[in-house]
């Protein structure tokens, strides 16, 4: 998937959150009435639906003489006259919602229907088109809906002379519609209900004044519409009958709140989510009694605790507080307030406070909130204990207490009265382990049926109790690092496997043979994850659609399923890889990795598919490596080493455009480094792997091209010829850009850095590394070289290295291993070695240099001899040879200076940062909705990438559901 298309994506999902709650759609129900219609009118429907086109057939019912019992049709029951038309595509949560969308053009015969006052066509597709001019001549019309049509463009000013006009919904959607300024509609002073929502008013200053003369005006909706401007006061405010504001996410950034909003005292509900309002909630906020629903999360409000002012607003239903910075304070004011209103009983239903950065206790008398069905108090600084009356909540559907401090146990009190509960959450950090503990007795079965569990790092174990075997309608199961060791009950697997969509079991003890029920279908699945657990015998097969497996780290056995888009890494998986597996049409991962795979890899590959990563690294395979794989145009990421491939790199690999990562180590290759790579066609390397094997010829300069490469290992073969000169053109190693590259999949990879071979996941991005040793090569070190300041490791031992060590390599200053051991080179050892402060790992040994060892800083740490060995005229410390005239040696006390030490660690935070950030910035929008939320954790978690592809995989759904990019 195309960056783009996520950004594109992700704003849909914004317009998504606009929507929430503001789909209850009322569906119209035709009158049934005995009626003539008018011959003009249905002339003029004829010629409409003429235009249209309609591929589901929804207007078939258009035919015949009586137009007023076409579907959608209304006529008034005593003239006869059409005055609705309702053809709202109400098939919008559907798969194949594309199907039943009207589209085509609009045509103007509408005109004739001159007693219209109700006109919906929305949720339709009229992409390409802008709202018609003619709209405007509409006069009668009273009720207009041309929501998520996919109008574009610019919406006619005409519709500003709709001067009977109540309600007005031009919600784009996907496509850019503008409006250059609002003036329009200050003519529409009939207007109840505004929906703008995701319009682009950039450019619109003074929408609040001509809003202003709306008298009537009772609902405003203004989300997402990139305004930037909010006046902080009004002379004189005219909606002040106004029932619902929504100015959610937008870019106001201002300090207080605006002085009019106090007066709209009949404000019902007040949406500022999303914006900057850097300042406190003001005590003034009190006036507005009427309120019953309260969101201004995401405002960057401060303050400390949740201020006592909206414990004032007894009406309040829903408060939504979610991520601002109420530092330090606690709940307790706002519960001493709250607690005021309990004459009138509690009415709250929804309290967001998560990520608010509070602190202390939950107050005891939690249960008194009666009517809450909603609580997520996550990822604050909450500790100590769980109050028990949680367990009185009577109508709580959704709890999340992840990602606090708690320190205590859950018993079946705190849960006694939850008949309700949908949805658990209790994710904790992994630095906290199991400091949270589900306490219940083994056969303890409570009172809810959730559809949903979370929990991660906390002890539920060892037993899989019945209070979770009794949970048979989840879809959606998260038990990970749990304590769990137990197997897992065929008949509760059984159960829901029907619905479930995600399972997520990693790092318990769960073991035996658990899929083996040949009945087990999931035809629900996206995502499955099993890793790091006991889980053993065959996989038999269950039909499913799931997007993502994972089965890393079990003792899986037996032939592999011959279906879809697998994590199978780290088992025992055995036979050939079955051919079928190029068939696979949506598979977009497939990780074999760490099996014992044997055999050719398939061959079959086409260019339909959709496959980014192929890693098949450590098995047994041999043959060739199959030159279809060039058909896989998306193949990001080429893993294969570590088996027996030979032969020669296909050439056609050169058709993977999008080549990012390529690993061939330790097969038994041959052949030169294709000059194909470094070409503009394939220059999204970051790494280039071909270690161990018996390839041969020069290193070629079209290598220098890969502006992206880190990572260059080319250690282990029979490279001859020179280094080069011109590495210094790999910026990747020069500039701090690195972080443009993200990962995508959880690539391990063996590296040697500083001395000993490791398996890089998660840092690999960080590794800047370049390992030429064990070659022919010969000839100098080029001076360019000096010029890769942010290169890690540099490796160029045992090949037939001459020359001198040049003295540039001192500005190399992320430099950490240097080995030039068991070369030619001869001359000292430059000076400016000494100034490599990161310089962990130095190896000159076997070589002909000579002279001194230079002294100071970072050089003094070296205490082996062992590293300038067989390198016979050096001298000085640490070699017992001294040199001459050295007889009075005193050690310097030169330090090595931390100022760069902290300098650096700063740089890697702030590009991990960078990442982070990066991906916030396109997708971050879609953690703002609940479901999206276990997401969210898991980023921040170790084998975050997993969710990262299952996300861009539900978002293609969406996609595919919503869109046609
Ligand atoms: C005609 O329509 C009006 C308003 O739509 C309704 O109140 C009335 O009951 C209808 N009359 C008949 C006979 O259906
Ligand atoms: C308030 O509305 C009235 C009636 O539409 C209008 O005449 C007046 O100018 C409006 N006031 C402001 C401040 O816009
Ligand atoms: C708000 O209300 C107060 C008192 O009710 C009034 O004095 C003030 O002018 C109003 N402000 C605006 C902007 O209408
Ligand atoms: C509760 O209400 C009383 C009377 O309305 C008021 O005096 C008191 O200050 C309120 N307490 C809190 C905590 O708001």
């Amino acid at each position: 998937m195309k960056i783009h298309h996520l950004i594109k994506i992700s704003q849909y999902l914004l317009l998504l959150l606009c929507v929430l709650g503001d789909i209850g759609l009322t569906a119209s129900t035709g009158m049934k009435v005995k009626l003539i219609c008018i011959e003009e009118e249905r002339q003029a429907l004829v010629s409409f639906k003429q235009d249209l086109t309609d591929p589901s057939g929804r207007l078939s019912s258009w035919a015949g003489q009586d137009c007023c019992r076409w579907k959608g049709i209304s006529c008034n029951n005593q003239t006869g006259h059409v005055v609705k038309m309702d053809l709202q595509n109400t098939y919008f949560d559907s798969m194949d919602y594309e199907e039943y969308c009207l589209g085509g053009k609009i045509n103007s015969s509408l005109l004739s229907l001159k007693h219209l006052y109700y006109l919906d066509l929305s949720w339709n597709n009229f992409e390409g088109i802008r709202i018609p001019n003619f709209f405007g001549e509409l006069k009668t019309l009273r009720y207009l809906n041309i929501s998520f049509a996919e109008f574009a463009g610019e919406i006619p000013p005409s519709l500003g002379n709709l001067s009977n006009l109540n309600y007005l919904d031009v919600r784009p959607f996907s496509l850019k519609m503008y409006s250059k300024n609002l003036n329009w509609l200050s003519h529409l002073s009939s207007l109840k209900y505004l929906n703008l929502d995701g319009l682009d008013h950039n450019s619109s200053t003074g929408w609040l004044h001509v809003v202003n003369i709306l008298p009537s005006l009772l609902e405003l909706h203004l989300c997402d519409c990139r305004i930037e401007s909010l006046p902080l006061s009004l002379h004189r405010i005219n909606f002040t009958s106004l029932l619902v504001l929504d100015l959610s996410f937008n870019d106001f950034n201002i300090s207080s709140f605006p002085s009019w909003l106090f007066n709209l005292t009949s404000l019902r509900k007040l949406v500022l989510r999303e914006n900057s309002f850097s300042c406190q909630i003001p005590d003034k906020l009190a006036s507005l009694k009427s309120l019953e629903y309260l969101d201004l999360s995401d405002l960057g409000l401060k303050g400390s605790g949740v201020p006592r002012v909206l414990g004032n607003l007894c009406k309040l239903k829903t408060l939504g507080l979610r991520g601002n910075n109420f530092d330090s304070g606690g709940i307790e004011e706002f519960w001493e307030s709250l607690s005021n209103c309990t004459n009138n009983t509690l009415v709250l239903e929804s309290l967001d406070l998560s990520n608010c950065g509070l602190k202390g206790q939950l107050p005891p008398s939690l249960g008194m909130l009666n009517s809450l069905q909603y609580l997520d108090l996550s990822n604050n600084h909450m500790n100590e204990s769980i109050p028990q009356s949680l367990g009185q909540l009577s109508q709580l559907v959704e709890l999340d207490l992840s990602l606090n401090s708690w320190d205590d146990i859950l018993t079946e009190a705190h849960f006694i009265s939850l008949t309700k509960l949908k949805r658990l959450s209790i994710l904790n950090y992994i630095e906290k382990p199991m400091s949270l503990v589900f306490n219940m007795s083994y056969d303890w079965v409570p009172p809810f049926k959730l559809h949903k569990i979370e929990i991660r790092n906390c002890k539920v174990g060892p037993h899989f109790g019945v209070w979770l075997q009794s949970q048979t309608e989840l879809a959606h199961v998260t038990l990970s690092r749990t304590g769990i060791s137990d197997s897992i009950p065929k008949e509760w697997l059984l159960k829901l496997s029907s619905q479930l969509e995600y399972l997520d079991l990693s790092y318990n003890q769960f073991q035996g043979r658990l899929l083996s029920q040949k009945l087990m279908r999931f035809p629900s699945l996206i995502s499955m994850i099993l890793d790091h657990n006991q889980f053993e015998g065959p996989l038999s097969l269950w039909s499913t659609n799931a997007t993502s497996f994972d089965l890393e780290s079990n003792l899986f056995s037996g032939p592999t399923p011959n279906l879809l888009e697998l994590y199978l890494s780290e088992n025992h998986f055995n036979g050939t890889i079955p051919p079928s597996i190029c068939n696979m049409q949506y598979l977009q991962v497939l990780s074999l990795r760490s099996n014992h795979f044997s055999g050719e890899f398939p061959h079959a590959w086409s260019s339909g598919s959709q496959i980014t990563i192929v890693d098949a690294a450590y098995n047994n395979l041999s043959g060739n490596i199959p030159s279809s794989l060039g058909e896989l145009s998306n193949l990001q990421i080429l893993k294969l080493n570590n088996n027996n491939f030979g032969s020669k790199i296909p050439d056609s690999l050169q058709n993977c455009y999008v080549l990012k990562s390529i690993d061939l180590g330790g097969n038994k290759l041959s052949g030169s480094i294709p000059p194909w790579i470094g070409r503009s066609n394939v220059s999204m390397l970051y790494m280039l792997r071909l270690r161990s094997n018996f390839f041969s010829g020069h290193i070629l300069r079209q290598l220098c091209n890969l502006g992206y490469l880190h990572i260059l290992d080319l250690s282990h073969n029979n490279f001859s010829g020179t280094i080069p000169s011109c590495f210094n053109n790999l910026t990747s190693l020069v500039r701090d850009d690195s972080n443009k590259s993200h990962r995508i999949y959880n690539e391990q990879t063996m590296l040697t850095l500083k001395g000993e071979e490791l398996v890089y996941n998660t840092t690999i991005m960080l590794v800047k590394s370049i390992d030429l040793s064990s070659n022919n090569i010969e000839g100098e070190i080029p001076q360019e070289i000096g010029s890769l300041t942010l290169l890690g490791t540099l490796n160029l031992s045992r090949n037939q290295l001459t020359g001198n060590i040049p003295s540039i390599v001192g500005n190399m200053h992320g430099l950490e291993t240097l080995d030039l051991s068991n070369n030619r080179l001869s001359g000292q050892i430059p000076q400016t070695l000494a100034s490599l402060t990161f310089l962990a790992h130095l190896n000159l040994a076997y070589n002909n240099l000579v002279g001194r060892i230079p002294l100071g800083s970072q050089l003094q740490t070296f205490t082996d001899p062992s590293i300038y060995m067989g390198n016979p005229s050096l001298c000085g410390v640490p070699l017992p040879t001294k040199c001459p005239g050295d007889d009075t040696f005193t050690a310097t006390d030169a330090k090595p200076s931390n100022e760069d030490g902290s300098d650096k660690l700063w740089f890697y935070v702030s590009m991990v940062l960078g990442f982070v950030m990066g991906f916030w910035g396109i997708c971050g929008t879609l953690f703002v909705k609940k479901s999206w939320r276990y997401a969210y954790f898991r980023f921040f978690d170790d084998i975050k990438d997993k969710i990262t592809l299952a996300i861009v995989l539900k978002v293609a759904r969406l996609q595919r559901k919503f869109s046609r990019v």
